[in-house]
Parts: structure tokens; sequence; C-alpha cells
């Protein structure tokens, strides 16, 4: 599918923001009605470690690929008995590279298992990530350079692609998100709960908002239509859902009406 035939499903719509160890094939299914897109995983890809589960899959190349294929394909067959075949969510996974052979292997996996747009998770953390610059780490100056490094290898692999960040790792992400829609990313997912005060950082939102035209995506405490209308008006196109879908399956399909 094309990135703007994406764009065009996604845009003033809801979508299931990836919780790890919780969005796989059947949880994404069951809150696939109001959705327009669902995000599978964190899938963290460490060949180091030795315990394989659903978000710590083995991350050799063809392996990974029958894994999401098989993800995909059981999602696809659940949402669609659930919501019809003409309704199914688009299929995102929020994957956690460590290496460079990790983000290329990852999107061509990926795409070859039937996946709409892949997002890589600059985001969250597994530990050691100060020292490898991974996860949310790759917003610090001293990584810059590889997160924009794996971005372009994630363009140059031909899928559409998300690049996702966190609010307060750094004071500022406009440079960030500049240079990541010069490199050629199309869509930026911020996830906007500020911690320390248990709101949404709607100012941050509206900064980065001011700074691309990007396909904005936003998460952060929505958990009802007010909340997800602050983000709307914030700017962005498309907003998110983890924790309150959580332990409410039928949320998108209460939002969407509200
Ligand atoms: C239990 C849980 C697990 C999460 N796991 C991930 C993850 O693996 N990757 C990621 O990028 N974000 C992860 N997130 C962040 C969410 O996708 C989302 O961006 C954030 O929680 C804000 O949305 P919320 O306030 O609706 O929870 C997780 C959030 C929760 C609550």
């Amino acid at each position: 599918m094309t990135f703007e035939a994406i764009a065009a499903r996604l845009k003033e719509k809801l979508f299931l923001s990836s919780m790890m160890g919780k969005c796989d094939a059947e949880f994404c299914a069951l809150r696939a009605q109001g959705a327009a897109m669902v995000q599978f995983g964190a899938f963290v890809l460490r060949k180091e470690r030795e315990e394989r589960t659903t978000y710590w899959p083995d991350p050799e190349k063809s392996r990974f690929a029958a894994f999401m294929k098989d993800q995909f394909d059981r999602f696809r067959a659940l949402a669609g008995d659930a919501v019809g075949a003409d309704n199914v969510p688009l299929v995102c996974a929020n994957i956690f590279p460590c290496t460079d052979e990790d983000v290329v292997n990852s999107a061509e996996a990926f795409i070859g298992a039937g996946g709409d747009i892949y997002e890589l998770n600059a985001h969250g953390g597994i530990g050691g990530d100060r020292e490898r610059g991974t996860g949310r780490m790759l917003f610090m100056p001293e990584h810059t350079e590889k997160l924009m490094r794996w971005a372009r290898l994630l363009v140059e692999a031909g899928g559409p692609v998300i690049v996702k960040a966190r609010g307060g790792v750094i004071p500022d992400y406009t440079d960030h998100v500049r240079q990541l829609e010069q490199i050629g990313v199309r869509a930026f997912h911020i996830n906007v709960r500020d911690d320390d005060t248990k709101r949404q950082d709607v100012k941050l939102l509206e900064s980065v908002r001011g700074a691309t035209g990007m396909l904005l995506l936003a998460s952060g405490y929505v958990t009802d239509p007010p909340s997800a209308k602050a983000l709307f008006d914030a700017g962005a196109d498309c907003v998110g859902i983890a924790s309150a879908a959580s332990g409410d399956p039928n949320v998108f399909e209460r939002m969407a009406s509200g």
C-alpha cells in the first residue's frame, strides 16, 4: 500500500498504540472495532538473548519474517471475522533494533510478512541503551547520527515508516523532526505523556507540528473524547491509545462514536 493510501486511512482516526508483551494478534484483534491501525510489539531484536517470547522474537531475518507473518495473518483473520474484511485496521509493528543489520533485516522481514507501516522504536528502554545508543537514547545528541542513519536505511528499504519518540528525553525535538523529514521519513509518532504533571504535554505536540509536515501521530493520556480532541486540536493527524485500551477492549468503538 502506498504511503498516501495509508495516510488517508489514518487521518483524524484513532489507533492502538504498542504495548510490549500485550499487543499480539489476539489482543489487537479484540480491539479492531473503531481503530484505524493496530501496533504490534514492541518486537525487541537481541541476538544475545536466549529466552524467546512474542516480544523478544528470534531476530534472524527469515525466522523473524515467519513469526510476524503468523501474527499478522492470524490478526487479519480474527479481525476480519469481528469487523468484516473491509474494516480490518492497518497493521504496524513497533520494532526495537540494536544494530544496522537489525534495521535492514527487520524492515525487509516486515514488508515480506505483509505489514503496512513499520514503526522504529526510538522511544523505549530495555537496559543498556545509554551505552548502546538504542531506544529513546537515539534522540540524545551523541546518537543523533545513528538515528538518522537508521532512518535512511528504513527509507531505502522502501516501506512506509514511522519514527516514534517520547517527550522529556531532549528539550526540543524540532531539529530532529526536520532532519528526519529531509531524509524522507513521512510519519512521526510522539508520546506526549508528561509523567511529572500526569498530563498531556500539548506544547510539545504543538512545537513538533510547527516544525514538520510529516503525518503526525500522538499518544498520551487519551481516555475519552475530550482528551483525544486535545491532541487533534494541537496538530495530531492520528491519535493513539495504549493504557486505556489495555483494560477496555471496546475503547475504540466507544471513542469513535463519541
Ligand atoms: C504497558 C505499556 C507498554 C508499552 N510498551 C511500549 C512499547 O513496547 N513500545 C512503544 O513504543 N511504546 C510502548 N508504550 C507506550 C504507548 O505505546 C504509548 O505511546 C504511551 O503509553 C502513551 O499512551 P497512553 O497514555 O494511552 O498509554 C507502552 C505503554 C504501556 C502502558
